[in-house]
Protein backbone atom coordinates (compact mmCIF):
# COMPACT_ATOMS: atom_id res chain seq x y z
CA UNK A 1 0.00 0.00 0.00
CA UNK A 2 1.44 3.81 -0.19
CA UNK A 3 1.17 3.78 3.51
CA UNK A 4 3.38 1.36 5.11
CA UNK A 5 -0.18 0.00 7.01
CA UNK A 6 -0.97 -3.04 6.01
CA UNK A 7 -4.56 -3.64 4.87
CA UNK A 8 -5.14 -7.05 4.33
CA UNK A 9 -6.90 -6.04 1.04
CA UNK A 10 -5.87 -7.04 -2.42
CA UNK A 11 -6.74 -6.30 -6.17
CA UNK A 12 -7.82 -9.34 -8.66
CA UNK A 13 -8.27 -7.68 -11.88
CA UNK A 14 -9.82 -10.06 -14.46
CA UNK A 15 -11.00 -9.30 -18.38
CA UNK A 16 -13.94 -10.52 -18.82
CA UNK A 17 -16.55 -10.83 -16.19
CA UNK A 18 -18.95 -12.46 -18.30
CA UNK A 19 -16.44 -15.60 -19.26
CA UNK A 20 -17.23 -17.94 -16.42
CA UNK A 21 -13.42 -19.19 -16.58
CA UNK A 22 -12.94 -15.98 -14.69
CA UNK A 23 -15.25 -16.13 -11.88
CA UNK A 24 -14.45 -19.94 -11.39
CA UNK A 25 -10.40 -18.57 -10.96
CA UNK A 26 -11.65 -15.81 -8.87
CA UNK A 27 -13.41 -18.07 -6.37
CA UNK A 28 -10.29 -19.91 -6.09
CA UNK A 29 -8.38 -16.59 -5.22
CA UNK A 30 -10.70 -15.07 -2.66
CA UNK A 31 -11.42 -19.09 -0.96
CA UNK A 32 -7.17 -18.82 0.15
CA UNK A 33 -7.40 -15.04 0.76
CA UNK A 34 -10.56 -15.51 2.81
CA UNK A 35 -8.67 -18.12 4.26
CA UNK A 36 -5.47 -16.22 5.10
CA UNK A 37 -7.14 -12.97 6.45
CA UNK A 38 -7.46 -11.30 3.39
CA UNK A 39 -10.49 -9.43 1.72
CA UNK A 40 -10.20 -9.57 -2.45
CA UNK A 41 -11.52 -6.37 -4.22
CA UNK A 42 -12.50 -7.48 -8.15
CA UNK A 43 -11.92 -5.38 -11.27
CA UNK A 44 -13.27 -5.85 -14.63
CA UNK A 45 -11.32 -4.65 -16.99
CA UNK A 46 -13.26 -5.66 -20.76
CA UNK A 47 -9.71 -6.14 -22.10
CA UNK A 48 -9.07 -2.68 -22.33
CA UNK A 49 -5.17 -2.31 -20.57
CA UNK A 50 -6.02 1.45 -20.11
CA UNK A 51 -9.39 0.29 -17.93
CA UNK A 52 -6.80 -1.93 -16.12
CA UNK A 53 -4.05 0.77 -15.15
CA UNK A 54 -7.21 3.02 -13.92
CA UNK A 55 -8.31 0.67 -11.87
CA UNK A 56 -5.39 -0.42 -10.59
CA UNK A 57 -4.11 3.44 -9.31
CA UNK A 58 -7.50 3.32 -7.99
CA UNK A 59 -6.73 0.30 -5.82
CA UNK A 60 -4.01 1.60 -4.87
CA UNK A 61 -5.03 5.22 -3.48
CA UNK A 62 -7.59 2.56 -1.24
CA UNK A 63 -4.63 1.05 0.44
CA UNK A 64 -4.42 -2.42 -1.42
CA UNK A 65 -1.05 -4.82 -0.16
CA UNK A 66 -1.14 -6.73 -3.59
CA UNK A 67 -2.92 -6.94 -7.26
CA UNK A 68 -3.45 -10.46 -8.98
CA UNK A 69 -3.79 -9.86 -12.72
CA UNK A 70 -5.58 -12.16 -14.28
CA UNK A 71 -5.20 -10.38 -17.31
CA UNK A 72 -4.83 -8.60 -20.78
CA UNK A 73 -1.36 -6.86 -22.03
CA UNK A 74 0.38 -4.72 -19.86
CA UNK A 75 3.89 -5.23 -20.33
CA UNK A 76 6.24 -6.17 -17.67
CA UNK A 77 7.48 -2.61 -17.70
CA UNK A 78 4.51 -1.11 -16.54
CA UNK A 79 3.38 -4.08 -13.97
CA UNK A 80 6.96 -3.14 -12.59
CA UNK A 81 5.88 0.21 -12.12
CA UNK A 82 2.52 -0.67 -9.51
CA UNK A 83 4.55 -0.31 -6.68
CA UNK A 84 3.00 -3.08 -4.74
CA UNK A 85 3.12 -7.22 -4.71
CA UNK A 86 1.70 -8.12 -8.18
CA UNK A 87 1.39 -12.01 -9.01
CA UNK A 88 0.35 -12.46 -12.99
CA UNK A 89 -2.10 -15.24 -13.03
CA UNK A 90 -3.06 -17.07 -16.48
CA UNK A 91 -1.70 -14.69 -19.21
CA UNK A 92 1.91 -14.52 -18.66
CA UNK A 93 4.29 -11.88 -19.58
CA UNK A 94 7.41 -12.10 -21.59
CA UNK A 95 9.66 -11.17 -18.29
CA UNK A 96 11.59 -13.72 -15.56
CA UNK A 97 10.93 -10.94 -13.40
CA UNK A 98 7.47 -11.11 -12.27
CA UNK A 99 5.89 -14.17 -10.60
CA UNK A 100 3.36 -15.98 -13.01
CA UNK A 101 1.08 -19.02 -12.84
CA UNK A 102 -0.13 -19.89 -15.96
CA UNK A 103 -0.83 -23.79 -17.51
CA UNK A 104 1.62 -25.57 -20.28
CA UNK A 105 -0.47 -23.73 -23.28
CA UNK A 106 1.35 -25.02 -25.88
CA UNK A 107 1.93 -28.46 -25.02
CA UNK A 108 -1.95 -28.55 -24.38
CA UNK A 109 -2.48 -27.25 -27.77
CA UNK A 110 -0.68 -29.97 -29.07
CA UNK A 111 -2.33 -32.26 -27.49
CA UNK A 112 -5.74 -31.26 -28.49
CA UNK A 113 -4.68 -31.38 -32.25
CA UNK A 114 -3.02 -34.84 -32.07
CA UNK A 115 -6.14 -35.71 -30.55
CA UNK A 116 -8.49 -34.29 -33.33
CA UNK A 117 -6.15 -36.41 -35.70
CA UNK A 118 -6.35 -39.52 -33.63
CA UNK A 119 -10.42 -39.03 -33.70
CA UNK A 120 -10.02 -39.58 -38.00
CA UNK A 121 -10.61 -35.70 -38.59
CA UNK A 122 -8.26 -34.87 -41.54
CA UNK A 123 -9.05 -31.31 -42.00
CA UNK A 124 -8.41 -29.27 -38.61
CA UNK A 125 -8.94 -25.82 -37.98
CA UNK A 126 -8.64 -23.36 -34.81
CA UNK A 127 -10.25 -20.58 -33.47
CA UNK A 128 -7.47 -18.53 -32.04
CA UNK A 129 -7.60 -16.32 -29.23
CA UNK A 130 -7.02 -12.22 -29.20
CA UNK A 131 -3.47 -11.63 -31.03
CA UNK A 132 -1.77 -9.47 -28.05
CA UNK A 133 -1.77 -12.25 -25.67
CA UNK A 134 0.87 -14.62 -25.47
CA UNK A 135 -1.13 -17.41 -24.39
CA UNK A 136 -3.29 -17.42 -27.63
CA UNK A 137 0.18 -17.45 -29.50
CA UNK A 138 0.78 -20.47 -27.71
CA UNK A 139 -2.36 -22.46 -28.02
CA UNK A 140 -2.01 -21.72 -31.92
CA UNK A 141 1.45 -22.46 -31.70
CA UNK A 142 0.88 -25.37 -30.46
CA UNK A 143 -1.95 -26.47 -32.91
CA UNK A 144 0.84 -25.01 -36.07
CA UNK A 145 3.37 -27.77 -34.64
CA UNK A 146 1.02 -30.65 -35.69
CA UNK A 147 -0.75 -29.42 -38.69
CA UNK A 148 2.32 -27.33 -40.25
CA UNK A 149 3.20 -30.30 -42.40
CA UNK A 150 0.36 -31.93 -42.77
CA UNK A 151 -0.77 -32.01 -47.20
CA UNK A 152 -3.93 -30.31 -46.45
CA UNK A 153 -2.99 -27.42 -43.94
CA UNK A 154 -3.48 -23.75 -44.84
CA UNK A 155 -3.54 -20.39 -43.24
CA UNK A 156 -6.96 -20.12 -44.16
CA UNK A 157 -7.56 -22.89 -41.09
CA UNK A 158 -6.69 -20.20 -38.68
CA UNK A 159 -9.21 -17.86 -37.95
CA UNK A 160 -8.68 -14.71 -35.74
CA UNK A 161 -11.19 -14.40 -32.56
CA UNK A 162 -11.43 -12.78 -29.24
CA UNK A 163 -12.38 -15.66 -26.72
CA UNK A 164 -15.83 -14.93 -26.86
CA UNK A 165 -18.75 -16.88 -28.33
CA UNK A 166 -20.41 -14.75 -30.41
CA UNK A 167 -17.78 -13.70 -32.31
CA UNK A 168 -16.94 -17.46 -33.05
CA UNK A 169 -20.22 -18.05 -33.73
CA UNK A 170 -19.83 -15.87 -36.42
CA UNK A 171 -16.88 -16.55 -37.65
CA UNK A 172 -17.49 -20.43 -37.33
CA UNK A 173 -20.27 -19.85 -39.84
CA UNK A 174 -18.13 -17.80 -42.12
CA UNK A 175 -15.36 -20.84 -41.55
CA UNK A 176 -17.73 -23.74 -42.52
CA UNK A 177 -19.62 -21.96 -45.40
CA UNK A 178 -16.20 -21.57 -47.49
CA UNK A 179 -14.42 -24.62 -46.36
CA UNK A 180 -17.31 -27.47 -45.99
CA UNK A 181 -15.08 -29.89 -45.69
CA UNK A 182 -13.67 -29.24 -42.22
CA UNK A 183 -14.25 -31.88 -39.94
CA UNK A 184 -12.06 -30.78 -36.62
CA UNK A 185 -12.25 -27.76 -34.86
CA UNK A 186 -9.24 -26.71 -31.76
CA UNK A 187 -11.02 -23.71 -30.07
CA UNK A 188 -8.37 -21.46 -28.23
CA UNK A 189 -10.99 -21.71 -25.20
CA UNK A 190 -14.22 -23.53 -24.22
CA UNK A 191 -16.26 -20.19 -25.13
CA UNK A 192 -15.07 -19.95 -28.54
CA UNK A 193 -15.58 -23.80 -28.77
CA UNK A 194 -19.48 -23.66 -27.54
CA UNK A 195 -20.01 -20.71 -30.04
CA UNK A 196 -18.61 -23.12 -32.85
CA UNK A 197 -20.62 -25.82 -31.74
CA UNK A 198 -23.51 -23.12 -32.36
CA UNK A 199 -22.60 -22.63 -35.27
CA UNK A 200 -22.67 -25.97 -36.26
CA UNK A 201 -26.09 -26.50 -34.79
CA UNK A 202 -27.36 -23.37 -37.19
CA UNK A 203 -25.89 -25.08 -40.56
CA UNK A 204 -27.70 -28.58 -39.28
CA UNK A 205 -24.00 -30.25 -39.06
CA UNK A 206 -23.89 -33.53 -36.58
CA UNK A 207 -21.60 -33.26 -33.94
CA UNK A 208 -19.19 -35.44 -34.16
CA UNK A 209 -19.73 -37.14 -36.70
CA UNK A 210 -19.38 -34.79 -39.82
CA UNK A 211 -17.34 -32.03 -37.18
CA UNK A 212 -15.40 -32.88 -33.81
CA UNK A 213 -14.70 -29.96 -31.71
CA UNK A 214 -11.82 -29.57 -28.67
CA UNK A 215 -12.07 -26.35 -26.80
CA UNK A 216 -9.24 -25.32 -23.81
CA UNK A 217 -9.72 -24.39 -20.43
CA UNK A 218 -12.40 -26.84 -18.66
CA UNK A 219 -15.08 -24.28 -17.15
CA UNK A 220 -18.60 -26.01 -16.00
CA UNK A 221 -20.75 -24.45 -18.98
CA UNK A 222 -18.36 -27.10 -21.15
CA UNK A 223 -20.64 -30.02 -19.22
CA UNK A 224 -24.08 -28.55 -19.90
CA UNK A 225 -23.98 -27.66 -23.48
CA UNK A 226 -25.21 -30.53 -25.54
CA UNK A 227 -23.33 -31.98 -26.74
CA UNK A 228 -21.75 -32.17 -23.41
CA UNK A 229 -17.73 -30.35 -25.02
CA UNK A 230 -14.16 -32.26 -24.91
CA UNK A 231 -12.32 -29.82 -23.72
CA UNK A 232 -8.36 -29.58 -23.15
CA UNK A 233 -8.87 -28.66 -18.98
CA UNK A 234 -6.63 -26.25 -17.17
CA UNK A 235 -6.45 -26.47 -13.08
CA UNK A 236 -8.59 -23.70 -13.05
CA UNK A 237 -8.82 -23.88 -9.34
CA UNK A 238 -5.27 -24.44 -8.72
CA UNK A 239 -4.04 -21.64 -10.66
CA UNK A 240 -6.02 -19.02 -8.40
CA UNK A 241 -5.14 -20.52 -5.22
CA UNK A 242 -1.23 -21.17 -6.24
CA UNK A 243 -0.75 -17.04 -7.26
CA UNK A 244 -3.05 -16.66 -4.15
CA UNK A 245 -0.84 -17.83 -1.81
CA UNK A 246 2.38 -16.99 -3.59
CA UNK A 247 1.34 -12.82 -3.52
CA UNK A 248 0.53 -13.64 0.59
CA UNK A 249 4.14 -14.61 0.67
CA UNK A 250 5.17 -11.64 -1.23
CA UNK A 251 3.11 -9.22 1.10
CA UNK A 252 4.66 -10.62 3.76
CA UNK A 253 7.99 -10.81 2.94
CA UNK A 254 8.55 -14.69 2.69
CA UNK A 255 10.90 -16.13 0.22
CA UNK A 256 9.25 -17.96 -3.35
CA UNK A 257 10.41 -21.17 -4.27
CA UNK A 258 9.91 -20.49 -7.98
CA UNK A 259 9.02 -17.13 -9.64
CA UNK A 260 7.37 -19.16 -12.48
CA UNK A 261 5.01 -22.11 -12.35
CA UNK A 262 3.06 -23.10 -15.64
CA UNK A 263 0.88 -26.26 -14.37
CA UNK A 264 -0.52 -29.37 -16.62
CA UNK A 265 -3.46 -29.46 -18.43
CA UNK A 266 -5.69 -32.47 -18.96
CA UNK A 267 -7.53 -33.89 -21.99
CA UNK A 268 -11.58 -34.34 -21.30
CA UNK A 269 -12.98 -36.80 -23.36
CA UNK A 270 -16.96 -35.61 -23.78
CA UNK A 271 -19.49 -36.16 -26.43
CA UNK A 272 -18.37 -33.01 -29.06
CA UNK A 273 -15.33 -35.97 -30.24
CA UNK A 274 -16.78 -39.04 -29.20
CA UNK A 275 -17.39 -41.13 -32.43
CA UNK A 276 -21.07 -42.87 -32.23
O1 LIG B 1 -11.59 -18.33 -21.53
C1 LIG B 1 -10.74 -17.34 -21.10
C2 LIG B 1 -9.39 -17.54 -21.58
O2 LIG B 1 -8.66 -16.44 -21.27
C3 LIG B 1 -8.76 -18.75 -20.94
O3 LIG B 1 -8.42 -19.68 -21.87
C4 LIG B 1 -7.64 -18.24 -20.18
O4 LIG B 1 -6.51 -19.03 -20.17
C5 LIG B 1 -7.57 -16.82 -20.56
O5 LIG B 1 -6.44 -16.18 -20.82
Amino acid sequence: SLSNKKTSTIGLMVPDITNPFFPELARAVEDVMQLYGYTTILGNSDESVEKEKQYVEVLKQRYIDGVILASTALTADEVHKFGVPVVVLDRALTSDTIPMVTSKNREGAREATRFLLAQGCRKIAHLRGPAQLLNADERCQGYLDIVEQTDWFHPGLVVAGNYEMKQATDATLALLKKYPDIDGIFAGNDMMAIGALRAAQILGISIPDKLAIVGYDGITMGEVVYPELTTMAQPIYDMGALAARMLIKMIEKQPLDTLYYELDVQLIERGTTRKV
